[in-house]
């Protein structure tokens, strides 16, 4: 059955944490992969790390289609900047951190590789949005979060506000 996990909120510690590699392609992988879309949709988000749910893995699920029916799983990503200079201005979100959204500017040329569940390896130049929200999930992996690209009195009144 799948279950909907607790996300972590900014500024738990926890989000800080950095991801390991993961080595095992088998069941329990794929179940965490389904709680945590599963978990996704039910809060309204397009992206999610398994950091937010306290699993220290490097695994990523997405769904940016507009019939959420378009599921996609991003194992052990990373992503090389092909041109530093070609940027784009998205307003993103966090499901750790509810009810903000800023502008986050970052690069939009990247080239993408990761692998799947079963472990088969991927590679592309992705485009759009999924450039933007790759990146923000890959540094959920990392322990960095969107906010950290703000002021830092922008992020502490973020903080004061969602530490009430
Ligand atoms: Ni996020």
């Amino acid at each position: 059955m799948t279950q909907k996990l607790k996300i972590l909120m900014f500024p738990d510690p926890k989000l800080r944490k950095v991801a390991k590699k993961v080595t095992k392609f088998d069941k329990s992988l794929q179940n965490l992969a389904s709680n945590m879309l599963h978990t996704m949709y039910e809060e309204n988000g397009i992206g999610l790390a398994a950091t937010q749910v306290d699993h220290h893995i490097r695994l990523i699920v997405m769904d940016l289609s507009e019939k959420r029916n378009e599921p996609m799983f991003f194992v052990n990503p990373e992503y090389k900047i092909l041109d530093n200079h070609s940027t784009c201005s998205y307003e993103e979100g966090c499901l750790s951190i509810p009810g903000f959204n800023e502008e986050i500017t970052r690069p939009d040329k990247i080239d993408l590789k990761w692998q799947d569940l079963d472990g088969n390896t991927h590679n592309d130049k992705p485009k759009g949005l999924l450039t933007i929200c790759i990146q923000h999930e890959i540094d959920h992996l990392e322990g960095k979060l969107m906010v950290d690209y703000l002021s830092s009195l922008k992020r502490d009144r973020i903080r004061k506000k969602l530490s009430k």
